[in-house]
């Protein structure tokens, strides 16, 4: 049995500039491991609570000294002895020293820092990859299909940036490009690759901005949603594949941010729209581009709008609750019974802890939906999530664009377990 020695957590910075927290775990045997997490901007009102300083001295006001404070002095030193291969008794520990439902005293930014940098021990300590690792705690939990063979996820790709993430004016948050999942990984990130290539390409020809949003996806202004969607598809065929065939297109609408005064408002449609305009509006768009992937279509308490939709799309379209269900137990439960969704974006610092996830994965599974495993929009280059993904087998996984460092970090980490599955799968 190996041993944690010392916990130790300092700030450092995400994607965006934003300070956040970064745990370092030592075992017995003098190895080390490090995590970091990554924080949203389009978050749901459900979410564990992510602890900020508040100092407007520092950062805005967005340090994260408390969190690693409550790291080093309160959370770190109670695990100092405990089996870094005890996920769940860790995680139950790191749960009960905070007391909250949401995290709110330690914050679920340092509870998550410490749950994954041990999660990364656990596999040291086991002489596994982290992803096998993964899997074993998953099988663990009954929160995977241990039949099913391990693969790398099928990629959802944001190749243009809206809402809150890009400095254009479109509404929506994220225009998806996903290739085909009878392609192996390689292939549909080479292939994806080149879409986004001739997505710039498009951009350029349009005399359209060209930059690039949070998450690495491009920015532009242009006069509808809509026509960001055909801009995918141009730049599909002009990469030289096939709609329908080689890639098929998502949309994460992101609603809560085109909720507003009670009702939705998008500038494809001159008057604002309720929950059924808004429904005939999606139906209207996936006749012309059949999206396989909706998320979060309506805002996160429109429940009834997202039972309708699910009833009459759900068979042919992921409809999939990100901020509706903010990977916690009681909304996901609700979700299964009300037929809400037919599919979870799960990202672990909703809720906090690894063991936590795994038990909404488990849920999820139960209930038949897909499981897209998710970065957020600020990121570090802990590619954590990549064997998280791959060790709960999770059918999608959402990292952004193929561009931008701490995106590309993930997708490069999934090109290796590719390899390292090739060779040990032979
Ligand atoms: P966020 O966005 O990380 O800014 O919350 C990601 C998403 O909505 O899927
Ligand atoms: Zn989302």
């Amino acid at each position: 049995m190996s041993k944690i020695t010392q916990v130790y957590a300092h700030e450092i910075l995400d994607s965006r500039g934003d300070p956040t927290i970064e745990t370092v775990i030592r075992l017995d045997s003098g190895q080390t491991t490090v995590s970091s997490v990554p924080s949203g901007a389009s978050v749901g009102a459900k979410e564990a609570l992510e602890l900020r300083d508040k100092d407007s001295r520092r950062f805005a006001g967005k340090g994260v000294l408390r969190a690693a404070e409550n790291v080093n002095q309160k959370l770190g030193p109670a695990l100092v002895g405990m089996d870094p291969a005890n996920q769940t008794e860790v995680d139950q520990k790191l749960i009960s020293l905070d007391g909250t439902k949401e995290k709110k005293n330690m914050g679920a930014n340092a509870i998550l820092s410490i749950s994954q940098s041990v999660c990364k021990a656990g596999a040291i300590a086991s002489g596994m990859s982290l992803y096998n690792w993964v899997s074993k705690l998953g099988e663990g939990m009954q929160a995977l299909n241990s039949k099913l063979p391990t693969r790398i996820p099928t990629p959802v790709f944001n190749m243009i940036n809206g809402g809150l993430h890009g400095a254009g004016n479109l509404d929506f948050q994220e225009f998806q490009v996903i290739p085909a999942s009878s392609k192996i990984f390689s292939e549909g990130l080479r292939t994806s690759v080149e879409v986004y290539y001739q997505i710039r390409e498009s951009l350029i020809r349009r005399g359209a901005i060209h930059s690039v949003g949070d998450e690495g996806g491009f920015a532009p202004n242009l006069f509808t949603n809509a026509d960001a969607l055909e801009i995918d598809i141009e730049a599909i065929k002009e990469a030289g594949y096939q709609i329908g065939e080689d890639f098929f297109l998502g949309l994460d609408v992101a609603a809560n941010s085109i909720w507003k005064n009670g009702s939705y408002t998008i500038k494809d449609r001159s008057n604002a729209l309720n929950g059924s305009g808004l429904e005939s509006y999606y139906e209207s768009i996936n006749q012309e581009y059949r999206l396989i992937y909706l998320e979060d279509p309506y805002h996160e308490e429109d429940w009834n709008s997202w039972r309708e939709l699910t009833a009459k799309i759900g068979d042919k379209t992921m409809v999939v609750g990100d901020d509706l269900l903010v990977t916690n137990p009681e909304r996901v439960s609700r979700a299964v019974s009300e037929k809400a969704c037919n599919a979870i974006l799960v990202k672990p610092n909703q809720i906090g802890t690894v063991t936590e996830t795994l038990g909404v994965i488990k849920l999820a599974r139960n209930a038949g939906w897909k499981i897209i495993v998710s970065h957020r929009s600020g990121e570090t280059n802990d590619w954590f999530i990549a064997d998280f993904a791959v060790g709960v087998k999770s059918d999608y996984v959402k990292f952004g664009a193929p561009a931008r460092g701490e995106r590309i970090a993930k997708y490069n980490r999934l090109l290796a377990i590719e390899k390292e599955l090739a060779a040990t799968q032979q």
